[in-house]
Parts: structure tokens; sequence; C-alpha cells
């Protein structure tokens, strides 16, 4: 029989990405999101590239009443729980919002599954739980701390799904912790589409390479680091997604399992800018600034946890990612346009 999935935060970047795996995979999938950070048109896109279908339902995660219904309209296998805010530094100037939105919507979204007796979770957690990495590679035994209120959100939600499962012992948490991700699927149809000007790395390059922003500031090249500049654990989004399937049917038994899901591999921010100008075939015309408060100089996963129990692995390295997202880019100078 086909399993259902409901899936929050299901129109965003990785959210969508993940959709279009679950339904290859031959899931039902229902995905409520309220779309403050992304667009319906992800999900429309997915449909065409898949020929499935998922159900949408336009709501926000802390409306009970609401998640109550999605409940008691069909038969759930499990949550995937991607909604949520992930702003580092909008974090810092309104942590009320971010608690509100990810804390109380994790405590909501926990009650109603809790009333449906739907028990097994996945949970988009972060790299940034390590906050400064006490060694490298991160293994998930590492100590955690939070450096910023996005990163203690992401912290306590960890924290009350360990301690439900432990009241509860028949809960099946999955904690993931992703590291950076980045690409498009390779049709070039699905991406990352942020608001606004980008925070992070790759999609502030791509806008470079169309000619939307001028220039990419490097944010410091006095790291101990080979080059200097801060290196991080990319992963293609595409190979992300494929974790959560991985997750889905490896962690079956009650229990909280806790996984990395990077590559192993850490990047500088001169070898991303440098593989993506071989993608583009054009420079990316770049200066070097101040650090970013609140970087660490390195951050890369032990990804030895996720191979061992689930079989998974990243299969594509830094050429794909870059010629993805620079397709998806070059398709989509707009984004979804909405
Ligand atoms: P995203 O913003 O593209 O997706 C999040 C989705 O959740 C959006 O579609 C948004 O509209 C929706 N949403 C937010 N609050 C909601 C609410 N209260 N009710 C219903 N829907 C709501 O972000 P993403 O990059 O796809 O990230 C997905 C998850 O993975 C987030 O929890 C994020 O913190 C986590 N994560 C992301 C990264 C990253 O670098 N992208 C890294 C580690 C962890
Ligand atoms: N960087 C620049 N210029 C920019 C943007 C980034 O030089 O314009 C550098 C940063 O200093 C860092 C690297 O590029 O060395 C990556 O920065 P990102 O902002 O892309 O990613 P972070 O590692 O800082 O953080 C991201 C998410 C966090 C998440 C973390 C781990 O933003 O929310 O990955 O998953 F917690």
């Amino acid at each position: 029989m086909k399993k259902n999935i409901l899936v929050t935060g299901g129109a965003g970047y990785i959210g969508s990405h993940t959709v279009l795996e679950l339904l290859e995979e031959g899931y039902g999938v229902t995905v409520v999101d309220n779309l403050s950070n992304s667009s319906e048109e992800s999900l429309r896109r997915v449909e065409k590239l898949t020929g499935k279908r998922a159900r949408f339902v336009l709501g926000d995660i802390r409306d009970a009443k609401l998640l109550d219904e999605v409940f008691a309209s069909e038969k759930y296998y499990a949550v995937i729980h991607f909604a949520g805010l992930k702003a580092v530094g909008e974090s810092v100037r309104e942590p009320l919002q971010y608690y509100d939105n990810n804390v109380s919507g994790t405590l909501v979204l926990l009650g109603s599954m809790k009333k449906a007796g739907v028990k097994t979770m996945i949970f988009s957690s972060s790299a940034t739980v390590y906050g400064i990495p006490e060694k490298l590679p991160l293994t998930e035994d590492c100590r955690l701390s939070a450096i910023n209120p996005y990163g203690a959100t992401k912290l306590v939600i960890e924290g009350i799904l360990q301690d439900l499962q432990r009241a509860e012992p028949d809960w099946n948490m999955m904690l993931l912790r992703y590291f950076n991700p980045v690409g498009a699927h390779e049709s070039g149809e699905i991406g990352e589409d942020p608001k606004g000007i980008p925070n992070n790395l790759m999609p502030y390059i791509a806008q470079v390479a169309t000619g939307r922003l001028e220039k990419l500031r490097v944010f410091g090249n006095d790291y101990p680091t080979p080059d200097g500049t801060g290196v991080r654990d990319y992963i293609h989004v595409v190979d992300l997604a494929k974790g959560h399937v991985a997750a889905l049917k490896g962690y079956v038994e009650p229990g909280v399992h806790i996984t990395n899901l990077g590559t192993g591999k850490g990047y500088s921010v001169l070898e991303m800018v440098h593989a993506f100008e071989k993608a583009c075939g054009k420079p990316i015309p770049y200066e070097i600034t101040a650090r970013r408060a609140g970087d660490t100089a390195a951050c890369y996963a032990s990804a030895e946890k996720a191979k061992r129990e689930l079989g998974w692995q990243a299969e594509l390295g830094i050429d794909e990612m870059c010629s993805s997202t620079w397709n998806w880019q070059k398709k989509n100078p707009e984004g979804y346009g909405c």
C-alpha cells in the first residue's frame, strides 16, 4: 500500500526537491506550507517533472485546527518537517519571530501528530547545532552549542524531540543535520529562490554570474585554511533529498536517530568561485572584505554514520553543484517570479 508522507515546508528549496524524490519513489505526498518563503509554482513544476501531484494545503503549522483536519483526512506514515525560518541575521534581529515560528510551530505539529497517532518524524536540523566546531570532521557526538537564535531554535527542537521520545518510546525521531545545501534539480525547473539579496554564498555567486549583482564580497581571507577563505561542506540538494528517502526506509524502528547529511569534504569560498566560473564560462568578479561576524573558519561533516546506517552517501560533486545552479539560474533569472 502507498505510504503517505506529510511534508511541512514542502514548497521551499529542500522541500520541493524532496517532494520530487518522494513522488518518484511512489509515496503519496501532502504539503502544508504558508508560502512565507516560497511559491506554489515549485510544486506545479514538480508535478510537471514527475507526472504526479502532491496535495497542497496552504496553511501555517502553528494552526492546530488546520493540522488536525489534515491528519484526519488521510492516514500518514510519517511527517518530514522542513517548515521554519532560516536566516541567521534575521534571527538575531527578530528572535521572537524565530522561536515562535520554529519552536512553537514544532510543538503544535507534535501535538497534532500525537493526537492522530502519527509518531514518525524527520526533522531538518543543521550543522549550525555544532556551533564553533569542536573538531573536524564533525561527528554526531560532537559538543553542541548555539551561536545565534536560529541555531538555538534547532537545538531546542532537537531537545524537545529527544525528550518526547524518552517519555513515549514508540516515537521514531530522525534528526538530520544538513551541512550546506546547494545546487538544483538537473532539469533547471526547480531550485533555490531566495527573496531579496541572498545571504548564502552559492545563490549570491549565481546572481553575480547573471549580472543581477555586481560582485561577490569574500568575507575574509585570513582564516587558518589553505587559501585563507572559509571552508564548508557543500552538499547537492538532490543528494540531500535522497538522504530523506534513505532515512524513511532505513530508520524504521522507534528511537532517536541523529545523522549528519554532508559529503565529508570541505571547499573554500575561492574554490567555489573558480568551480562556478568553470560552470558558467565567465569570470565572477569578487573583492576580499572583512570577516562576517559569527562565521567559523571551517565546517565539514563526518559522513560515515549515514553511510554505515543508511547506505546513503552523496554522489554529486562540486561540478554538478555549480552547473545545476547555473542551469537553474540561467533558465529562471528571477527565480519563480512570484
Ligand atoms: P525554505 O525557506 O526554502 O523552506 C522552508 C519552507 O517552510 C518555506 O516554503 C516556507 O514558506 C515554509 N514555512 C516557514 N514557516 C512556516 C510555517 N510556520 N508554516 C508553514 N510553512 C512554513 O528553506 P530550505 O532551505 O528549504 O530549508 C528547509 C529546512 O531545512 C528549514 O527548517 C531550514 O532551517 C533547514 N536547513 C536549511 C539549510 C540551508 O542552508 N538551506 C541548512 C540546514 C538546515
Ligand atoms: N560567504 C562569502 N560571501 C558571501 C556569502 C558567504 O564569502 O556573500 C562565505 C562565508 O563567509 C562562508 C561561506 O561563504 O565562509 C559559506 O557561507 P553561507 O552563508 O553560504 O553558509 P554558512 O556556512 O554561513 O551557513 C549555512 C546556513 C546556516 C546553516 C549552515 C550549516 O546559512 O543556516 O549553512 O548548515 F546553519
